[in-house]
């Protein structure tokens, strides 16, 4: 009884093959890669076209700030370590310099591009059982709400390394605006008040955080920031007054490492001067593949994002999109078929490389994803089972931030830092205004048992003294005809790594510009637990579709993600923020020359 069903459009199965069996000529066509496509007439979304460069962040302010240094003359770099600052102090739940993340710079006069790996490192008394008590189990939230969750924070040693390394500007004159950001104070947004009340839960159980983050300062939580109030951080603006004083030594020795070191030691945390003033960010070799004709640059292990969005691509190319549709059925699985094997592959092989032998060059080979192409079949859902075996989990809300820059002489920087969650453990380090990671919840506590984001992880990721947590920050260039094209990247924890394969071939495959690439709602399959979870967006049609096709469907009643995108073309730059955020910013120069004088503004 195919057609039969008590819903009035639930699909059969004949139905959908029918579907699938369609003439090519009848199929749903994505837009035409023509670069056309970035007409003002021919997109949906808009994106912010800049001729001098362009900073795309979760947060204006942030990105005005950016701005204002590609203005004054300095590089995508200064302006990059500029804005990591600055993020530190305007989006508290993701920006820091108590976290660690990842930076990938192009540099156009050498043709190069770096890896800088600044990610946090378990301090040397971690081990592997520390999360586990006495009868084997894994001690609740021990990873990720207390003093122990924290990992030696990279984000300064980064951002410093950056800019000694690649900037042209002094060290005191990129860290200024932040420092002035949190003395004057900012105008608390809808989103940043909202956010901190969402957030209480987590934040008012630590009394430093209470105090910081709730309006009369002394720890009363029902004091709410309102819209419209003055935030002021008077203890970060000092801690990165030292930081800008003495440089990485400003925060990794001195008084910001002792309060550090003081409170770890009152709370049972692990974290000691040593592994402070040990702490250093390291480059790594990007990872490399190509998708259709272009260069995909990426972020290599401890992050997995790289990798795993190379490898997907390798698959997809196997496979016509184009025809498929963007949004269709059909291309929603085989994204989903190809996320699945990935994510399996990644909780089996993917660690801190300095420990761990990743088995690179074979899962990045093009015949290693053909093969998987052949298991892929139009309009099934493997079951996960299948693929390799693993444990369901939960999901909990991420918050990292990404930020995406470039410049008029042709450098990019594509940067994600995250404190893990959201105001990463909660707890403020008293005396320095700075919230502390949880990033050691990003190691597998235990073989087999999932982290916060439902991830499985195995030996490669098991918890050593200096060992890196893995990730899934995946900051990307994809090149064109050998230049930086496009540059992407998106918090969102397991997600990110589905987010940034969708905006890659948003862009490729359907022409789309920055910012309707940045739109389109998103999938996710992350092979365990076996669920399809879709943004809302998607038709009631094509969910009966793949429903039909084997999945169970999980429409989540909210967003993720946070892709800052820049397409750079035509020597012009198209800035596309995710509109799913309500205080991010795209700016370049001429738009803040347009700002600051609105009769004499000239936009292209
Ligand atoms: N903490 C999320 C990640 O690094 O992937």
């Amino acid at each position: 009884m195919p057609f039969q069903s008590q819903k009035p459009y639930q699909f059969s199965s004949l139905l959908l093959s029918t579907l699938l069996c369609v003439p090519l000529s009848l199929q749903a066509q994505g837009p035409s890669t023509d670069t056309s496509t970035i007409l003002r007439s021919a997109v949906f979304h808009h994106p912010v076209i800049d001729t001098r460069g362009m900073v795309v962040t979760q947060n204006a302010i942030a990105s005005k700030v950016g701005a204002q240094i590609l203005a004054n003359g300095g590089n995508a770099v200064d302006a990059a370590v500029a804005t990591g600052f600055a993020l530190a102090v305007t989006l508290p739940r993701a920006g820091n310099i108590g976290g660690g993340g990842f930076m990938l710079v192009y540099l156009a006069d050498k043709d190069q591009t770096i890896a800088i790996d600044y990610r946090e490192k378990a301090p040397a008394a971690a081990h592997r059982d520390l999360y586990i008590d006495a009868t084997g189990e894994i001690i609740p939230n021990d990873s990720r709400f207390t003093h122990r969750a924290a990992g030696v924070p990279g984000t300064v040693a980064g951002l410093h390394h950056a800019l000694i390394n690649y900037g042209t500007m002094q060290w005191a004159d990129v860290v200024a605006p932040a420092i002035a950001l949190a003395d004057t104070g900012i105008i608390v947004s809808t989103d940043l008040a909202e956010n901190l009340t969402r957030a209480k839960r987590r934040l008012a159980n630590n009394l430093a955080s209470a105090k910081k983050f709730y309006k009369d300062n002394t720890g009363n939580k029902d004091s709410n920031y309102q819209v419209g109030d003055l935030f002021k951080q008077p203890d970060l603006a000092q801690t990165l007054d030292r930081i800008s004083v003495g440089g990485p030594e400003g925060f990794y020795t001195g008084r910001t490492a002792e309060l550090i070191v003081a409170d770890m030691q009152a709370n049972n945390g692990l974290i000691t001067m040593e592994d402070l003033a040990s702490y250093q960010a390291v480059e790594r070799k990007p990872v490399h593949g190509s998708y259709r004709g272009h260069d995909i640059v990426s972020m290599p292990p401890p992050s997995s994002g790289g990798i795993h969005v190379i490898q997907m691509l390798n698959v997809l190319e196997n496979f016509d999109l184009k025809v498929a549709g963007q949004g269709s059925a059909l291309y929603i699985n085989r994204m989903a078929e190809v996320m699945k094997y990935a994510y399996a592959d990644r909780s089996m092989h993917l660690g801190d490389p300095d420990f761990y032998e990743i088995p690179q060059e074979w899962l990045l080979d093009k015949s290693y994803a053909a093969k998987i192409a052949t298991k892929i079949i139009a309009g099934k859902a493997t079951p996960s089972d299948e693929i390799l075996s693993g444990k369901p989990s939960n999901y909990e809300s991420p918050d990292t931030t990404h930020f995406s820059i470039m410049d008029s002489a042709g450098n990019a920087v594509a940067n994600t830092y995250t404190l893990n969650f959201s105001y990463g453990s909660g707890i403020t380090i008293p005396g320095t205004g700075m919230l502390i990671n949880n990033e050691m919840d990003d190691f597998s506590s235990k073989p087999g048992a999932p982290n916060a984001f439902g991830l499985l992880g195995d030996m490669a990721n098991e918890i050593q003294p200096h060992k890196r947590p893995l990730s899934s920050m995946t900051p990307t260039f994809v090149f064109k005809d050998g230049k930086p094209w496009f540059v992407t990247g998106s918090p969102g924890g397991s997600r990110i790594i589905s987010t940034v394969l969708q905006q890659i071939v948003n862009v490729i495959d359907f022409g789309m510009n920055s910012a309707d690439s940045a739109a389109q709602p998103r999938l996710h399959h992350q092979w365990q637990p076996d669920q399809l979870q879709l943004e809302t967006g998607f038709s009631p049609d094509t969910i009966q579709l793949l429903e039909v096709m084997g999945y169970d469907v999980k429409t989540v009643p909210r967003t993720w993600g946070a892709v800052q995108n820049i397409l750079s073309q035509n020597e012009l730059f198209f800035g596309g923020v995710d509109p799913r955020r309500a205080d991010a910013g795209a700016l370049g120069p001429d738009g803040l020359e347009c700002l600051d004088n609105a009769v004499a503004c000239r936009l292209p």
